[in-house]
């Protein structure tokens, strides 16, 4: 039976460190071939802004946690990688996450875990990264402050992100790695685009 875009599922998981890049791509996928798009470290964050027990916060979480205009801070971000480490907040999200995957005409979600944990499954993989002196500066450009400090904890949190016992952020082995030291914006979704356009059943091309 010939499926058409709209109907079917069609994963792609974007996993890689802070300030890679990987909402900018995520965000024109999803633009772009028309997929739904969960920024899925916004879901760490509101649970760690949320205070209280942090598993509490995880099953108790609500669109209006999400909607809260104080999580892009750089502290929201620290105080996310550390809940993020508990392994029954990490579980009290995963259902959820699965099922956005599979939204009828497809799903893009970015974090930490998506190709090696969440959706194992994916069609697409995409590892987006690059060196922490150039996340650094993205990063420090939308939040200001003092730079040192900000590749500090961009420097911290990647530890913290790669070395915890439960999901820690590393390749999936079949993904698609996209180095964006030296690549515009452009460049970087261009070579993410031709990933899903690879993996797309001739006939469902949109
Ligand atoms: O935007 P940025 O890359 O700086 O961070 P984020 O994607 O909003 O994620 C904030 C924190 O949530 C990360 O440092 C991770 O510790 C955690 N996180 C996670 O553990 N698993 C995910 N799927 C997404 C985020």
């Amino acid at each position: 039976m010939e499926l058409k875009a709209s109907q079917m599922e069609f994963t792609v998981a974007i996993d890689g460190p802070a300030a890679a890049g990987k909402g900018t791509i995520a965000r024109a996928l999803a633009d772009k071939f028309g997929f739904a798009y969960l920024d899925t470290g916004l879901l760490y964050r509101a649970v760690a802004a949320k205070g209280g027990d942090p598993v509490q916060a995880a099953m108790g979480l609500t669109p209006q946690d999400l909607a809260r205009d104080d999580l892009r801070t750089l502290a929201a971000g620290q105080a996310a990688s550390r809940v993020a480490a508990m392994p029954q907040v990490r579980a009290a999200l995963t259902a959820f996450q699965r099922q956005f995957a599979r939204s009828a005409g497809g799903a893009v979600l970015d974090g930490r875990d998506i190709g090696t944990v969440i959706c194992p499954m994916a069609e697409v993989k995409l590892y987006v990264t690059s060196s922490a002196e150039v996340r650094a500066e993205r990063r420090w450009r939308e939040t200001g402050g003092d730079l040192a400090q900000v590749l500090a904890e961009v420097r911290e949190r990647d530890a913290r992100d790669m070395g915890r016992a439960d999901a820690p952020l590393r390749p999936a082995e079949d993904s698609v790695l996209i180095d964006t030291t030296e690549l515009t914006i452009e460049q970087a979704v261009d070579l993410a685009c031709a990933a899903v356009l690879a993996r797309f059943p001739e006939r469902t091309i949109p």
